[in-house]
């Protein structure tokens, strides 16, 4: 099995990530820091891996997908669930780790949304969290689990601003419960 894999999410102050399945904000520097960090790799030649719920690949406007540059492996109960060529569909979380064993591949990052982000956050191999903290309170729908308990915050940024929303990225490091680890 492969061992690692990061978490990458923007959250509102009620951990809201969505809405209508989309986001409930726009802002572009975390589109940004999210692009930047998941594409970058030590050599041009090896990629970086996403792996996401079928829900958050469907709400990527299709001109923007697959996410270039980095392997997209999207999770369905439907295995024939189609993909464009390079790319592909994995039926557990597990497989989809599984997967990329052989790929040459650098990191692997989970993307969203929120069925996969609670079971990424249960799993022995999660690393760390990048969250996007937003600070204000957006109508949503859809929720990141509690965190705060299992995470160690390691840092902040500055609090930037764009269109009136206050926003920092948070880097926390998954502490995992060892009762768990007993099982
Ligand atoms: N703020 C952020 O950072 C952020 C990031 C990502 C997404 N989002 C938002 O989150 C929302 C979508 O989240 P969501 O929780 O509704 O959906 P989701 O997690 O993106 O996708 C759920 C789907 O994933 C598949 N799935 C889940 N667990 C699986 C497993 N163990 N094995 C195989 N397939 C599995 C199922 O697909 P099938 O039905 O095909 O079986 C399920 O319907 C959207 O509003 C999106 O914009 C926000």
């Amino acid at each position: 099995m492969r061992e690692k894999f990061d978490i990458i999410v923007a959250c509102d102050l009620n951990r809201g990530i969505g809405k209508n399945g989309t986001l409930p904000w726009r802002l572009s520097k975390d589109l940004k820091y999210f692009r930047d960090l998941t594409s970058a790799t030590p050599v041009p030649e090896v990629l970086n891996a996403v792996i996401m719920g079928r829900k958050t690949w469907e709400s990527i406007p299709p001109a923007h997908r697959p996410l270039k540059g980095r392997i997209n492996i999207v999770l369905s109960h439907h295995a024939d669930y189609p993909m464009p060529e390079g790319h592909f569909v994995a039926t557990s979380f597990d497989q989809a780790l599984e997967m990329l064993i052989p790929a040459p591949v650098d990191r692997v990052f989970v993307i969203g949304g929120a069925e996969i982000y609670s079971q990424a956050m249960q799993h022995p191999g999660c690393g760390l969290l990048y969250l996007t903290e937003v600070r204000a309170a957006f109508d949503c729908d859809t929720f990141l689990p509690e965190y705060k308990q299992t995470f160690q915050l390691l840092s902040c940024s500055e609090v930037e601003t764009e269109s009136n929303v206050d926003f920092c990225f948070k880097v926390y490091q998954y502490n995992f419960p060892e009762y768990l680890l007993a099982e």
